[in-house]
């Protein structure tokens, strides 16, 4: 796994801001826990940044999300908070030992009723997703596998509706964006997909970069625009 550095300043005030303003809940904190003693490596993002996912879904009025990547569910059960009753999120996992730690998480949180979590690699899931022809999502939020972010992008265009918010973590990845030499595995990923950002014309989009308690990054947020006549 890639390293991410973070300074010591940047975890305190990181913790400061949780507490004074962010204001976790307890399911949110118990998946943290629990991911933890499952022995999963801690790259949930940060607890300001989930609480953002949470309000970005809010903001937006977003009904159906699209999650790929869950881990232990901690970004899910942010993003689930932000939704209405009647809304849903369907998430995207490949590896069964994380699926079953995330479940346990997003039931217990009180989300089991509107969370789907697939399993198999999320291209084939999205593939899928496509052929069920299903309402189109709302807010998409992109955290897997780096290699392929640019078709995630790609997906969240064909599977998004106009208007819908997408969301790409890891937009920085310890500086690897001006030096990829850095993680010759994940950088060029990360910079086909800043790329295609900038020239797609259906996306229109900002980067932002954070340090904290996940090092130096950052995360893009996009907007779909409506298909060209
Ligand atoms: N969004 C989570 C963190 C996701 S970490 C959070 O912030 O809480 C990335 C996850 O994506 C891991 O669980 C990993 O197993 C999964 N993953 C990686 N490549 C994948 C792929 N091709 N298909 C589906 N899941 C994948
Ligand atoms: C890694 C993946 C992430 O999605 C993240 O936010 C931080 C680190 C990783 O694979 O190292
Ligand atoms: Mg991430």
């Amino acid at each position: 796994m890639f390293e991410h550095k973070p300074r010591p300043e940047w975890i305190a005030t990181e913790e400061f801001l949780s507490s004074a303003v962010v204001h976790p809940d307890a399911a949110v904190q118990q998946a943290i826990r629990a991911a933890a003693e499952a022995g999963m490596p801690p790259i949930e993002v940060a607890p300001n940044a989930g609480k953002l996912l949470k309000l970005l879904v809010q903001l937006s009025g977003a009904h159906r999300i699209l999650e790929i990547g869950t881990l232990a569910g901690y970004s899910t059960i942010w993003m689930g908070r932000g939704l209405p009753r009647s809304g849903t999120l369907v998430t995207c996992e490949y590896l069964p030992q994380h699926a079953e730690v995330a479940w346990a998480n997003i039931d217990a949180a009180g989300l089991g009723e509107r969370v789907e979590i697939r399993l198999g690699p999320a291209l084939d899931t999205l593939a899928a997703l496509e052929e069920e022809e299903r309402e189109p999502f709302d807010f998409i939020f992109i955290d897997a596998d780096k290699q392929n972010n640019s078709r995630y992008l790609d997906w969240a265009v064909k599977l998004g509706r106009p208007g819908a918010v997408v969301v790409l973590d890891n937009t920085i990845w310890e500086g690897a964006v001006l030096d990829p030499d850095i993680d010759p595995v994940n950088a060029p990923g990360i910079i086909d997909a800043l790329k295609l950002l900038g020239d797609h014309p259906r996306l229109d989009a900002t980067v932002i970069q954070t340090v904290g308690s996940k090092g130096w990054d950052g995360f893009a947020l996009a907007r779909i625009l409506p298909q060209q006549q």
